[in-house]
């Protein structure tokens, strides 16, 4: 059996496209080696050709947002839209790009460096039948192929989507630059998870330069932070920001959608108020934030007076989710109908809008009650009284038993003591 016996005809959205699909954890893949997922290309970094072109349908709901994000999104340009699917693979975002944005004119440079990619996304795209106008492959590496279009402003791209096997920030630098100076959309994945949740806490300090916190029940968001901060520095070294539209952290990729924001001031700013560290305190467990030019002198807990306080960072501490952002595709998914996974999204999208505008970290239901030795509250139970305690509060979409509030520790402990039977 030759490796192409195992490609399979796949239905995502509305695209139609022939890939292989993605083993578990495990199962044997097309090279016939026995590792789970992706980690063997992970571990080898630079494509091959013989590196088999993976669809994985782990990332549908991943792929429904990018798809919702620039239909809901504001910045879009009048006429003609450039996108860039950067790490394009089989071709399968460019394509639902360009077949379900809702936007006449898209046009999207699908960039691989590995040719096998580009043959089989061609193939797809004629699968689809998308004319040629509309598109442009590119057997080339993702930065030399983002620099050439970075010069000038008019070949400079509204979208580009960063989706490589594992770490993005080599391509953020190159990716911010070839975005249009207002209003350029950057989405970006990273499935490096062992390096930013901290499993390999050389790799983090190393890569990220930033402190990981493994222990906590908000460490997904932590992690999600780290990349959010780690692509802010590379931006305020060429003095612009990032806004964070939509950030998600799941057990096999963080992904946040962000607009480049040209200002100095902002950046001035944005370095000041959303940079910091997550403080965590071991007496009280309380977490709190502070701005990164407040760090050295930090040392007490603020709830408790403990000095037993362990810091992650640097990290971003502003806003994760644009809740006007998140409520347009929230809303829009109601339209995609026919997409896979259509539930799971439109319910990711609803939780992440409302966790817009609240302080970093959470606190999770069940460790909390498990604390205090009681059986934990149903989270609407939570979020009803912490909102009679006069405090705002809402579910977390990035851990699904936790609260997103502005309440200390303290009060959502007695919120929770307060609802149990005496
Ligand atoms: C995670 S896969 C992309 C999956 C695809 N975007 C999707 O949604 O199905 C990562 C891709 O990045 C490509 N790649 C790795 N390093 C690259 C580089 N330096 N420049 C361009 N592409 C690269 C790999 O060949 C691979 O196809
Ligand atoms: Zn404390």
């Amino acid at each position: 059996m030759t490796p192409d016996d195992k490609l399979q005809l796949v239905t995502e959205g509305k695209a139609r496209f022939r890939a292989f699909l993605l083993p578990g954890k495990g199962e044997s893949e097309p090279g016939g080696e026995r590792k789970g997922g992706l980690e063997r290309w992970e571990e080898r970094g630079v494509p091959t050709r013989s590196m088999p072109v993976f669809y994985n349908p782990a990332m549908v709901v991943n792929r429904n947002i990018s798809v919702l994000a620039v239909n809901a999104w504001k910045g879009k340009p009048i006429g003609r839209m450039d996108v860039c699917d950067a790490m394009c693979g089989a071709g399968i975002r460019g394509i639902r790009y360009l077949l379900e944005s809702g936007i006449d004119g898209v046009h999207v440079d699908f960039v691989d460096l590995n040719p096998a990619a580009i043959r089989s996304c061609r193939e797809n795209i004629e699968l689809n039948q998308i004319p040629s106008s509309a598109y442009e492959t590119h057997v080339q590496d993702a930065n030399a192929f983002l620099f050439s279009r970075a010069v000038h402003e008019e070949s400079r791209f509204a979208v580009v989507d960063l989706d490589p096997f594992g770490n993005p920030l080599p391509y953020v630098d190159a990716a911010l630059k070839a975005l249009r100076r207002e209003h350029g959309l950057l989405h970006v994945n990273a499935t490096d998870l062992a390096v930013i949740t901290g499993v390999h806490r050389q790799a983090t300090l190393r890569k990220y330069q930033a402190t990981p916190m493994r222990d906590v029940p908000h460490h997904a968001e932590i992690s999600a932070r780290i990349v959010i901060g780690a692509i802010f520095r590379k931006a305020i070294e060429q003095d612009i920001t990032i806004k964070p539209l939509f950030t998600i952290a799941r057990h096999h990729f963080v992904k946040v959608i962000m607009e480049r924001v040209s200002s100095i001031e902002r950046a001035n700013a944005d370095r000041q108020h959303s940079m910091g560290h997550l403080m965590q305190c071991r007496s009280c467990k309380d977490h709190f934030a502070i701005g990164i030019d407040d760090f050295l002198g930090a040392k007490e807990c603020p709830a408790c007076g403990s000095s037993r306080v362990d810091a992650a960072g640097p990290l971003w501490t502003g806003d994760l989710q644009d809740g006007g952002f998140c409520s347009a595709m929230a809303g829009n998914a109601k339209d995609f109908r026919y997409m896979a996974g259509k539930q799971e999204t439109a319910k990711v999208l609803g939780l992440a809008a409302g966790a817009a505008g609240f302080p970093p970290g959470s606190h999770d239901v069940h460790e909390v009650a498990e604390s205090l030795g009681v059986s934990p509250p149903s989270m609407d139970e939570l979020i009803e009284g912490l909102r009679l305690a006069g405090f705002k509060a809402a579910r977390d979409v990035i851990n699904p038993t936790a609260v997103k509030t502005g309440a200390s520790r303290t009060d959502v402990a007695r919120v929770i003591r307060d609802s149990r039977p005496a």
